[in-house]
């Protein structure tokens, strides 16, 4: 079997890894890829520069699988899972339509409410005027660009000055392109991660996780593409994951079905547990980053024929197994990010981690050693039997691993609810 993954981050090096560990023993390439993924898991190079030349690489090359690891080909020109299918390639990854859950917030927020699917109230707005008639003075709320923003198109703003600036940078400035904003009702409680395998009618929930959005210990600080994750079946016990099967899941593979979407591929979906119950704060289109460097340790079975046969309509559950215990995964960033970005620093002490996994991000090389490429550039994941364990681990394996500038959470699986 003969599958490309598109993406070139962690969570695409942790797929990459779990598919290569498959029993099917596939042969693994990778489009963009980066210099790690082809040279630590061996992943093929891929030669093509856009959609339309990845296409034709993959049908020269016999591809059986395209795996969508980042949600961006998959809603662009007309979608990566749709001129896979004009080009009878298997693709884990929904069509443009169905992808809109992630791309468009008016859409998801619509999706929500026709099916009937538990969520914060929402306005769509098409200036500022209509915006802060939206808020109306209520404080704390929610502003969301209304479109892709590399994770930084979401403002919680306490007060209106923190509203009107976020309303300044989005919908004068324009810092993220033209769109619309929702104006959505703020949630309160505690997040938790939760990941399906979708195709057509039927689905599998995977080990949920809990990711770390927030630059600083103790959820301070501006929000990030994440710092870390934990990831454990004990997460959520059986009664709230019955409860969320039951009131968010079921219902939105029910709805996909309805509104004839044909989603295939993993659906991510952000919940916040509120006194009132769970609630949907977003849908992804594809398996949370740093999310899955944490589930990926956790899962066993032949998660390469699993998403083949997903892909092709026929979801086999049986495929995989989920072991019990905990998972936690540590991001290392480079200096000044989230704000900015610092490449060139040389990475010392990945030789000495010898009790976890590490998944690179934002690295390249600099003749033999390993340097930052700015942005998260590692994530350190390591397992155990208790959470406790399974964080001592983790931190004092990525503790090994040094650069100027790292940052790292020393909380990231200690939190809990
Ligand atoms: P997103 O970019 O949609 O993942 O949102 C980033 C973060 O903003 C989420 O992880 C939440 O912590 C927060 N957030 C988003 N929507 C809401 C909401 N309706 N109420 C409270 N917090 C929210
Ligand atoms: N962990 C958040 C995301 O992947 O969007």
């Amino acid at each position: 079997m003969k599958i490309c993954v598109v993406g070139k981050g962690g969570r695409e090096h942790a797929l990459i890894k779990a598919l290569g560990e498959s029993p099917s023993a596939p042969e693994v390439f990778c489009f963009p890829g980066s210099e790690a993924i082809h040279e630590l898991e061996g992943a093929g190079r891929v030669d093509a520069t856009d959609l339309d030349s990845l296409i034709e690489w993959m049908t020269a090359n016999a591809i059986d699988l395209c795996v969508a690891g980042e949600e961006s080909y998959l809603v662009t020109g007309e979608g990566l899972a749709n001129r896979c299918a004009t080009a009878g390639i298997p693709c884990w990854g929904p069509p443009f339509a169905a992808a809109q859950l992630e791309a468009s917030k008016e859409f998801a927020k619509e999706f929500m409410q026709r099916h009937e699917i538990p969520t914060g109230a929402a306005a769509g707005c098409a200036d500022i005027g209509e915006a802060q008639a939206a808020i109306g003075g209520n404080y704390p709320t929610v502003l969301k660009f209304d479109g892709l923003a590399a994770g930084k198109g979401v403002a919680v703003c306490p007060d209106k000055a923190t509203a009107d600036e976020f309303l300044n940078e989005v919908m004068v400035e324009r810092r993220f392109g033209p769109g619309r904003l929702l104006v959505e009702e703020c949630l309160i409680g505690p997040e938790i991660s939760i990941f399906a395998a979708v195709s057509g009618p039927d689905y599998l929930i995977l080990t949920p996780a809990r990711d770390y959005k927030r630059i600083g210990e103790g959820d301070e600080g501006p929000n990030t593409g994440g710092m870390g994750a934990v990831a454990s079946r004990q997460l959520a016990d059986a009664d709230l994951m019955a409860r969320i099967d039951q009131e968010i899941v079921a219902p939105t593979v029910a709805g996909l079905e309805k509104d004839g979407l044909n989603y295939k591929g993993f659906l991510y979906f952000g919940l916040m547990l509120t006194v009132d119950g769970p609630k949907i704060i977003e849908y992804n289109c594809r398996f949370g980053d740093p999310e899955c460097q944490a589930v990926m340790p956790l899962v066993s079975g032949d998660l390469a024929k699993f998403c083949l046969e997903g892909a092709k309509g026929n979801l086999q559950p049986e495929l995989l197994d989920f072991s019990e215990g905990w998972s936690v995964c540590c991001i290392l960033a480079s200096a000044g990010y989230p704000e900015s970005s610092r490449a060139d620093d040389v990475i010392s002490g990945l030789d000495q981690v010898d009790e976890a996994r590490v998944y690179h991000a934002g690295t390249k090389k600099i003749g033999d050693d390993w340097a930052t490429n700015g942005g998260r550039v590692l994530a350190i994941v390591a397992g155990g039997e208790t959470r406790e364990e399974a964080v001592g681990k983790a931190h004092a394996e990525a503790a090994k691993v040094t650069f100027d500038g790292s940052q790292r959470r020393a909380d990231i699986g200690i939190m809990h609810f």
